[in-house]
Order: structure tokens, then sequence, then C-alpha cells
């Protein structure tokens, strides 16, 4: 029987300005193994969400994986998933998109490599709905797309060894919930605002110039819509600009928050948590390094 062995990062996505085309691949990985078996589909998961993750047909890993076969046209007789996980779950770290990829590469490999990566982005975005927290999960570092239908373009830059900090509440919201609050449409203003930062967000964080961040990091497409979900939102953001941040942007659809920084990381991780604590709120905070790998996969044979 043969093993495939996928790790895959996770990803903090929209980056301020960038909603649904910037993300940044993060060192905090997910392992996703499938083993070729004789019938079924057995899942088991450790970690990160092992009390709230699907263990059917409709787990993220598992729907990735059929993806792929239905795809190549080839399946094996069953399949078993064993998922070891340590990006939270509904967090805004891009943990759905991490399962997806790691399905997607991990079925793969044990169809001998048959789709592209770009196969894999296709179908990852399609079973993702955007293509952000998807691309970076494959590729890692920074990553720029833009999807219009059956139009997507995707590259991955990369970045100098930047650290960021994360804050992330005790709160369940999801992505559908945190679109659910968008507007159908926007002022044209509004839309060239966020046109002109995005570009100087890349420029910044490719440079890894704080005082452009600083400027560029500020968004009017999403972040004004979602915040309010957020108790403690404006609080959190003060209290890590004042302890040292240069940047501070809800991390993807949240209710995670990202921080930029050059250093004093835990100190602007301590004050957004004692922030959120003032409004109620238990947090847990990382300072994680960029990831510049995406997705690693190792096939083995067994038995
Ligand atoms: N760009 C997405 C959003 C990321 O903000 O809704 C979350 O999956």
């Amino acid at each position: 029987m043969r093993k495939a062995s996928v790790t895959v990062p996770a990803s903090t996505a929209n980056l301020g300005p960038g909603f649904d085309c910037l993300a940044l691949a993060l060192s905090l990985r997910n392992t996703v193994e499938l083993y070729e078996a004789s019938q079924g589909l057995e899942i088991d998961v450790e970690g990160e969400g092992e009390d709230r993750i699907a263990l059917d047909s409709t787990n993220l890993i598992a729907r990735a994986a059929e993806a792929v076969f239905e795809r190549v046209g080839r399946r094996p007789a069953g399949l078993r998933v064993h998922a070891v996980n340590g990006i939270p779950v509904g967090s805004g770290l891009g943990s759905s998109s991490a399962a997806i990829v790691g399905g997607l590469a991990a079925a793969n490999a044990l169809v001998d490599g048959r789709l592209t990566r770009d196969d894999l982005l296709r179908l990852a975005t399609g079973i993702e709905g955007h293509p952000d927290n998807v691309s970076a999960a494959l590729f890692g570092g920074l990553t720029l797309a833009s999807a219009s239908g059956e139009e997507l373009l995707v590259k991955s830059l990369s970045v100098p060894p930047l650290k960021v900090v994360i804050a992330l509440p005790d709160l369940r919201l999801s992505t559908a919930e945190a679109r659910a609050a968008l507007p159908a449409q926007v002022p044209l203003k509004d839309a060239v605002f966020n046109i002109g930062r995005a570009l100087f967000t890349v420029q910044a964080l490719t440079q890894v110039d704080y005082d452009l961040l600083r400027f560029a990091m500020a968004d009017r497409l999403h972040q004004p819509y979602r915040r309010s979900l957020i108790p403690g939102f404006d609080a959190v953001v003060m209290a890590a600009r004042k302890a040292g941040a240069a940047a501070v942007a809800l991390s993807g659809a949240g209710p995670a928050l990202v921080a930029f920084a050059p250093d004093r990381y835990w100190d602007i991780a301590n004050a957004m948590q004692a922030a959120f604590a003032a409004a109620g709120l238990a947090s847990r905070t990382f300072v994680l390094p960029v990831d510049r790998q995406g997705v690693q996969v190792q096939v083995s044979v067994t038995g």
C-alpha cells in the first residue's frame, strides 16, 4: 500500500487592502497523510479542531482528494486519512485552505503526480471559493492572485524572513458569516483607495519597509464592515500600534488579527491579548515567521 504525506502552511489573507488577492504563508503547519486502503473511507484528526472536524465524506481533505481522483479518472479502492493539525480551525489562518491543499497534493501524489500545481490551484480555488489562502498554502511566500470566472493568475513573490504577530480571540466566526457582512457594491473612491494601498503593501512587504507599510496597510473594502463582528477590534489595533506594530489587519475573514513590526513581537502580542481581555475575550497569540516553501509532499510504500 502506498502512503502520501504532505505538510501545508497556514496563511494570512487580504493583508489589509488586498481583499481576496493577497496572502502570506506562515510557518505553522498541518500534516495530511493519505493511505491507499482496500475499501471505504476512514478519517482521523489530531490536534487543532479535532472535536469539530467532520470525519465523513464531507471532510475537506476527503473532498479535495476525491476532486483529484475524479479529475484523473483513477482512485484507490479505499482511503485512510490521518490529519495532524497545527493550524487553529475557523481562525482566519487558512485552516480550510490547508486542508484542501493538503488533500489535493496528497491525492495527486497517490496518482503519480498526474496534475500540475496549476491544476491543483484551480481545483483548490474552486473548492475554497477564492484564491488567496490556497495560493499561499500551495506556493508559500507572498502571493498575488487575480481571479474572475475562469481566469486565474497567481504569482508567489519571495519575501525576506519577516515575522508577524497573530492574536486569535476565542470567538466563533465563520468565513461565510464574515463574507455575508460585506456589501454587494462599494463606492468607486473606496475601490481606488484599496488598489493604491494594495500596490504599496506589496512593495512594503517585499522591501520590508515598515514606514511604507504603516501607510499602505489600510482598507476600505472589508474591514469597515467586519470589525463590529469582533469585540475589541479597534482597541486591539490601537494596543498593537502603541506596543510597536507598524500595521495591523484582520487576518483573512478573522477573527484573528495580524500585526507587522520589525521587533518587539511578544510585547505586541501581549498588548493585543490584554486588549482582547478588556473586551471580554480570551485569546491565543503566536509569533510566526513567513513560510517560503508552501506545500511539501512525500510518497512512500508501506506493508
Ligand atoms: N479573502 C477571504 C475573505 C479570506 O476575506 O473572506 C478568508 O477565507
